[in-house]
């Protein structure tokens, strides 16, 4: 059997071992579970279930066999895939063979099609089998939890990097008190699997892709906070110092200072709200600065639901010093604020058009926070939170009920909350009310008024109480 193989006949014989290897990892694994739920109780008689269910966790105790399962499932796929490979690829050197012959085989090309289609695939396969993590039996250290959460759930290394908590370096004690610092990562990534995967796939230290699109799709799907990278990200070519903050507030930027290549737009301009063209629905006309300066300082008599600046901050003279614009914009809000004197902070989410850039350009504050997470701003700590157009009558109320719950947190007593122009069905505004009014906010200014034939607007002024509990 010593005698030199074809390259075909190699290959059947690395393809027959995998299959070997594989057939007898797949019968440990059955055998594993089966054995594990024997030990579970799930053979026992019916009194005996209950047990069942308090010594599950018991036997899966110290092995993560869910995990285990999904990686002898992935490498199943992978090995099916390679298998399809080899296999069309020798049927290809078979349909070739009169060529062959004549040129001889390329070595060059065989031994680039071992690499890449044969040894990259096995390479992965044997990694991911590799890191399964084990949980230690006696959990880490002060922690009850046994396994890092999530970290089986990953393959691509700079993701396991990043959420393996980082212990302090022996002796230490860090500036939080712990002992080591866990990196977070949203828990719906793992839905996201390929699309995380995709966004963790770069060369350390070098240029990442020019894909924040990417990254916003994973956040606004839950995958929210995403990983950092280990990447340094692309800016403008020919980025200009930004125009100086006494021109800036009321301008629109130059558009050498943005990115567009992930934009429909290519400059400021085209994102008017009369070019059909624009690639964006939510908030058009924000990007025209003589319609934004009229807001919130101009009244629309027919339009008694649009409240003044200079009306809100005279109910709190002089008090109304920081807060939060949560909603889709441009930092108009923000702009006239601080002419008050107010500094306000605009969350933003680049939704088809260059919102954060444009408020960062404008010299005023983007919050790149999607409505997923909990504010980032400390409990009673604000003094305005400003709402508009993003919360509509598509919001569920439970989901309402947590962000509006969140506002009340952080608002301070005594701080006001400015909905602005809410719109939702005729017919939702009741429960919508309910939600608000459940709060017990002193009102300021409560107004609902029809929109159209079946929508209909709400705004209100409302001020949190003391909460002498
Ligand atoms: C961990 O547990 C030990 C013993 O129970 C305790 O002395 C120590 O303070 C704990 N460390 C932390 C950070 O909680
Ligand atoms: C803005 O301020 C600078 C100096 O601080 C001044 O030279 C310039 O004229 C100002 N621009 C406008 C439009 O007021
Ligand atoms: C006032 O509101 C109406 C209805 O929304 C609108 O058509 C009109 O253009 C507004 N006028 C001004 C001056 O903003
Ligand atoms: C804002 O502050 C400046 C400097 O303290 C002051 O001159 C100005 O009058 C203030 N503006 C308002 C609207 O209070």
């Amino acid at each position: 059997m010593k005698r030199l193989c074809s390259p075909k006949c190699r290959l059947a014989t690395v393809m027959g071992w995998l299959q070997i290897i594989l057939g007898g990892l797949v019968i440990v694994v059955s055998l594993a579970s089966l054995f594990k739920l024997y030990n579970a109780g799930f053979f026992l008689h019916n009194d005996d279930i209950c047990r069942y269910f308090y010594s599950v966790k018991d036997a899966y105790d110290g092995f993560d066999l869910k995990s285990l399962n999904d990686r002898v499932e992935e490498i199943l796929e992978r090995m099916d895939n390679l298998q399809e490979t080899v296999e069309k690829n020798a049927q290809n050197i078979e349909k070739d063979k009169d060529s062959l012959d004549k040129t001889n085989f390329p070595v060059q090309e065989y031994k680039r099609f071992l690499e890449q289609e044969v040894l990259r695939p096995l390479y992965s396969a044997h990694m991911a089998l590799r890191q399964i993590r084990l949980p230690k039996p006696e959990g880490i250290r002060n922690s009850t939890m046994k396994v890092e959460p999530l970290i089986n759930t990953f393959i691509t290394e700079e993701i396991r990097k990043y959420i393996t908590p980082k212990e302090n370096r022996v002796g230490k004690i860090n500036v939080y008190g712990t002992e080591r610092i866990y990196n977070t990562i949203g828990h719906a990534c793992v839905l996201m699997k390929k699309e995380l995967e995709e966004y963790m796939d770069y060369d350390i230290g070098s240029f990442c892709k020019d894909d924040w699109n990417l990254a916003q799709k994973l956040m606004l799907n839950g995958c929210d906070p995403l990983p950092r990278r280990r990447c340094l990200t692309r800016a403008s070519k020919v980025y200009q110092k930004p125009y100086p903050i006494n021109e800036s507030l009321w301008k629109l930027p130059d558009d050498r200072n943005v990115r567009w290549g992930n934009y429909q737009c290519r400059n400021f301009q085209c994102l008017s709200s009369k070019n059909p063209k624009r690639g964006y629905s939510t908030c058009t006309g924000c990007f025209e600065m003589e319609k934004e300066k009229l807001k919130w300082v101009t009244a629309n008599g027919s339009v008694p639901v649009n409240f003044m600046i200079r009306d809100v901050l005279a109910t709190k003279p002089g008090e109304i010093r920081i807060g939060l614009d949560f909603g889709v914009g441009t930092g108009t809000f923000a702009a006239r604020m601080k002419e008050h004197n107010v500094t306000i902070v605009s969350t933003a989410l680049n939704l088809g058009a260059p919102f954060s850039e444009m408020i960062a350009l404008r010299g005023l504050v983007p919050l790149y926070i999607s409505s997923n997470q909990r504010l980032p701003f400390f409990d009673n700590t604000m003094d305005m939170i400003h709402s508009s157009g993003f919360m509509d009558g598509w919001i569920d109320l439970l989901l309402m009920d947590f962000i509006l719950f969140d506002w009340d947190r952080v608002l301070r007593p005594g701080g006001l909350l400015w909905i602005d122009r809410f719109v939702c069905n005729r017919k939702d505004i009741d429960d919508y009310l309910y939600m608000f009014l459940q709060f017990r906010y002193k009102k300021h200014k409560w107004i609902v008024f029809p929109k159209s034939k079946d929508e209909v607007y709400f705004s209100a002024l409302l001020e949190k109480p003391p909460r002498a509990v």
